[in-house]
């Protein structure tokens, strides 16, 4: 175990930090988070931490990529158990902004997501992919990392992130590292708090669902409406109170395929009481 992470709160100060690091000669990994870290978090620090010299990690629920209805003061807030974690996993750094630090009142230009961003998450969040580009940009702008880590779990995420590198010419490495699951398979999520015995059951249905597609497409089925019809039932009769999609996408495009074509992405979200949750898989 490391010593504690050194926490930052302010832009000027971590601005200080990266400059003497890279003085150093030293490269900077960067993890941005919204905290209430897990493993599938972790997975990505310690990836930062092998590929990098210097991790350091932003924990900021960012207001921008929540809508007004969705759950911003209920997202669990978990800063000295994640600090412990981080020591442990060898973070150099904790970036903690508070909201004022990070969206001062004059603070008024976005960025506007690609067209990849519009379906799927897009569709039932359409503000969100703006609030995600604008606050991981500014990291991105603040860190002057070499590197970036982000998780497959957030598939569309990790797709519209790299689009946003590619097209503005950030200069930054990004890494997507795989799904981490709790042993009986369901994608770790900082969300999963929310749920009761009884949905945490029912939450199981999305993986379940997954895997079903996952096999039938490995068995040759190629019909994308069958297959959907077929994922929708199954997380119906998992138990799952409403779907936002259940789709086989292109892995690239996340056009939806059918006839389904290799390689392919099974996309699910669907709500469990109110909490709302997304698994993904890529077929090869
Ligand atoms: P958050 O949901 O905290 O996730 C931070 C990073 O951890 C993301 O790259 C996400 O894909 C990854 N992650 C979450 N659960 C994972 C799992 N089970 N396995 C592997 N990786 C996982 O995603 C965000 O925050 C925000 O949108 C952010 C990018 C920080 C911008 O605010």
């Amino acid at each position: 175990m490391s010593d504690f992470p050194r926490v930052i709160e302010k832009i000027d100060a971590l601005r200080a930090f990266v400059s003497q690091t890279r003085t150093a000669g030293k490269t900077i990994g960067l993890v941005p988070t919204m905290g209430a870290l897990h493993e599938g978090h972790l997975s990505l620090v310690r990836r930062s931490v092998e590929q990098t010299d210097v991790t350091i990690v932003t924990v900021f629920v960012n207001p921008t990529q929540f809508a007004p209805d969705e759950d911003l003061s209920a997202y669990p807030r978990t800063l000295d158990q994640d600090l412990d974690l981080l020591a442990q996993a060898g973070a150099a750094v904790a970036f903690v902004p508070s909201n004022e630090e990070m969206y001062p009142p004059n603070c008024s230009t976005t960025v506007s997501p690609c067209e990849l961003s519009s379906a799927l998450e897009g569709e039932f969040r359409p503000t969100h992919f703006g609030g995600v580009l604008t606050v991981v940009l500014k990291l991105f702008n603040i860190c002057q990392a070499d590197m970036a880590f982000f998780g497959s779990k957030d598939y569309q995420q990790s797709l519209v992130i790299q689009k946003m590198v590619e097209d503005l010419n950030v200069p930054i490495q990004i890494e997507v590292c795989p799904i981490v699951r709790e042993p009986d398979g369901m994608a770790m999520s900082s969300r999963s708090v929310y749920l009761s015995a009884e949905e945490r059951e029912i939450a199981l249905s999305l993986k379940r669902t997954i895997d079903l597609a996952k096999d039938q497409i490995q068995q040759g089925q190629r019909d994308g409406f069958e297959l959907i019809t077929e994922m929708r039932q199954s997380l119906i009769d998992g138990g799952v109170t409403s779907i936002d999609y259940a789709v086989v996408a292109d892995a690239k495009t996340l056009e939806t395929l059918d006839p389904i074509q290799l390689p392919c992405v099974i996309l699910v979200a669907a709500h469990v009481g109110s909490t709302r949750l997304i698994d993904n898989c890529v077929v090869e």
